[in-house]
Order: C-alpha cells, then sequence, then structure tokens
C-alpha cells in the first residue's frame, strides 16, 4: 500500500476516474461531462486538463472572463480519489462564489481524510503558482467543507449572501507566504 499523492491527471487512472466521475454524477456533479465521450476520448481529456496556463476555467465564459485553471488529481495505489482546481487568478464571479482552490472528493472515499491530504498536498502547488492568499469558498450548510478548510488554517473573511442565480457562500482566505 502507497501513500496517497497529487499528480497530474493521467490515462493510467482511465478506470477508476470513470468509476468516480459516476459516482459525481450519481450526486448531481459534472453533469455537463458525458460518460461515454469521456471514455472513448480518454487521452483527449487528459490533455486538455493538462494544458495549463491553457486550461481555462469558464463554466460561465459568455458573461465571466475565464482564467486559468490547474487540474491535479490525488492518487492512491494508482486509484483516482479526488481531484483540486486551483484557478490561477480571481475574477469577480471567482472573488465572491467560486474561490482560487477547489476540491472534491469521490463519494465512496470520503470520510477517510482524504480532503484533508488533498488540500495539505496542494498547498505547496498553489504557493508555486504565485498566489499569496487563496480563496476557498464553501456552502455555509456543508459542516465537513467548513472543518477540512478551518483545519487546514483557513481564515473566515464574510459570507456572499445568496443571489437569484447563486447560493450563499462563506468566504476563507488561506495564507500562502
Ligand atoms: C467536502 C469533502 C471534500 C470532504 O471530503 P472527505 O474526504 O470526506 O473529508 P475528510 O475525510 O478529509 O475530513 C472530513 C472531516 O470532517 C469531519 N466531519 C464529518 N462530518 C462532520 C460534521 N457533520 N460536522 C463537522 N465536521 C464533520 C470529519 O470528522 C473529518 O474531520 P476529522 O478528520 O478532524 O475527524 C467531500 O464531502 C466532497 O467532495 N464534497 C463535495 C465538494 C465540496 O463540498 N468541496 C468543498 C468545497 S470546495
Amino acid at each position: 500500500m502507497s501513500a496517497s499523492k497529487l499528480v497530474k491527471p493521467a490515462v493510467e487512472h482511465k478506470e477508476s476516474y470513470l468509476e468516480a466521475l459516476k459516482e459525481f454524477q450519481d450526486e448531481g456533479r459534472y453533469t455537463f461531462l458525458d460518460i461515454k465521450d469521456v471514455e472513448s476520448s480518454f487521452e483527449d481529456f487528459i490533455h486538455k486538463l493538462n494544458e495549463g496556463k491553457k486550461h481555462l476555467h469558464k463554466p460561465y465564459a459568455d458573461w465571466v472572463e475565464p482564467v486559468p485553471e490547474t487540474v491535479l488529481w490525488l492518487v492512491k495505489d494508482g486509484a483516482f480519489i479526488g481531484t483540486l482546481n486551483i484557478r490561477h487568478r480571481l475574477n469577480w464571479h471567482l472573488e465572491k462564489w467560486g474561490g482560487h482552490i477547489n476540491f472534491v472528493v469521490r463519494p465512496s472515499m470520503r470520510g477517510k481524510g482524504f480532503a484533508k491530504k488533498i488540500l495539505q498536498k496542494g498547498m505547496p502547488f498553489v504557493c508555486y503558482l504565485g498566489i499569496e492568499r487563496a480563496l476557498i469558498t464553501i456552502d455555509p450548510k456543508d459542516e465537513v467543507g467548513r472543518h477540512v478548510v478551518e483545519f487546514c488554517g483557513g481564515q473566515f473573511d464574510d459570507e456572499t449572501p445568496e443571489t437569484d442565480q447563486f447560493p450563499a457562500r462563506r468566504r476563507y482566505w488561506l495564507d500562502c507566504s
């Protein structure tokens, strides 16, 4: 048994990633991805995730400025466990709702300490990208997410109120200096 590690997405994790994607979609995440398409063009999918500065975070590209994003996967014994997304800078939407950092653990691997591992192991990458203070936003009802961020040193700033389009988010800063 090996320790978990954060790595660039890679083709060798295909089987476990696809299983995890099914789990995520069952809870309503990543529904914009078609599993069959991802499976049949997995090398392309991986290539796009690893495009570095050219890989853009653009959920609302028509009305918010896309920003470069680094994607890392937590793997253990060769199997995919979770994802860390690091947006290299904020736009007005990320400033209020999305943050620099997003982390997610596949449902069947939750409650085993992997979210803490993702965040702790991810901080050197965040610093390497030149981010001095990293913003993480959490759903106020997400007790687990809050616990993880506070455990990892996140300092609470304020709460972005719910709008017609977006839910409320608690905003935390992590010091990278
Ligand atoms: C939030 C998320 C990443 C947590 O993943 P996880 O692997 O289960 O988290 P961990 O096992 O590392 O840590 C869970 C911690 O929360 C604690 N916890 C569990 N239920 C809790 C509750 N109801 N209230 C407070 N803390 C709770 C656990 O005890 C554990 O802390 P401990 O190790 O100090 O005992 C996972 O639920 C997820 O992917 N959610 C969807 C995406 C998301 O919300 N991401 C966070 C915002 S970016």
